[in-house]
């Protein structure tokens, strides 16, 4: 039988690339990144955390693990498209090869997403392209499913309608109040969101012409899933 060898470059020959993170509030999946990209020695450098709330929790979560974060005020500009503007260029001074929204509670200009096109993330608290928008664990319940959980997904100037990278499901049981079913979901967050950003980076999931292609193969090695599951499934 012909045996199968994986030549896979060894991660320290790999060139470190480069995050961006925005934010507005707890950070616990900014956290969550920062803690993976430790434990799994991903050549992922996150070279600003950018928040648009002065009072972000997420910001000392950054400066704990020595990683630079900076305020830009939403309130500072008369609009939209001159915050997004000045947000764009913040950016792209750092060169990332990603832009990562790890909870920034705000909608993006269409011009902001068509510049980042391909290369910005969102994460979105629900099984989409069900409860879209705001209380999305209130919605769940409301409606009575049975499973619920998070999405990773392309961001384009629909809002959480971008193309589907990576889904984590877990159970709603009966009982689940939103603060439980919110705890159970943050949780798998945690989870998928790392996932997900290193199997972008590793160059294993492609955003090509609106949709994600599976390369298959990884310069960071390591299998990079797009499903997590709950334990209790
Ligand atoms: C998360 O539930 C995320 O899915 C949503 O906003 C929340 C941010 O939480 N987009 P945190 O700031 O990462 O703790």
């Amino acid at each position: 039988m012909r045996q199968t060898l994986n030549y896979r470059v060894p991660v320290e020959y790999v060139p470190m690339k480069r995050l961006v993170i925005l934010i507005s509030g707890r950070g616990s999946n900014l956290e969550a990144i920062l803690e993976q990209i430790r434990a799994q020695g991903w050549p992922i450098e996150v070279a600003q955390v950018i928040s648009n709330e002065p009072n972000a929790a997420g910001l000392a979560v950054a400066q704990s693990y020595g990683v630079p974060g900076q305020v830009l005020p939403s309130k500072a500009f008369v609009d939209r498209e001159a915050y997004d503007l000045a947000l764009a260029q913040r950016i792209e001074g750092y060169q990332p090869d990603l832009v990562v929204l790890a909870g920034f509670m705000r909608i993006l200009s269409p011009s902001f997403c068509q510049r980042f096109a391909g290369r910005l993330i969102n994460i979105h608290p629900s099984l989409l392209p069900a409860f879209k928008g705001l209380k999305t664990h209130a919605q769940a319940l409301a409606a009575g499913v049975v499973l619920h959980g998070c999405t990773v997904h392309a961001v384009t100037p629909e809002l959480d309608h971008g193309p589907i990278l990576a889904q984590a499901v877990c159970p709603v049981f009966l009982n689940d109040t939103v603060e439980s079913l919110a705890t159970r979901v943050l949780e798998m967050e945690h989870q998928l969101y790392p996932n997900a950003i290193a199997g972008i980076l590793s160059g294993r999931f492609v955003l090509e012409n609106g949709r994600w292609i599976d390369q298959g193969v990884s310069e960071f090695g390591g299998a990079f899933s797009r499903w997590h599951v709950h334990p209790s499934l």
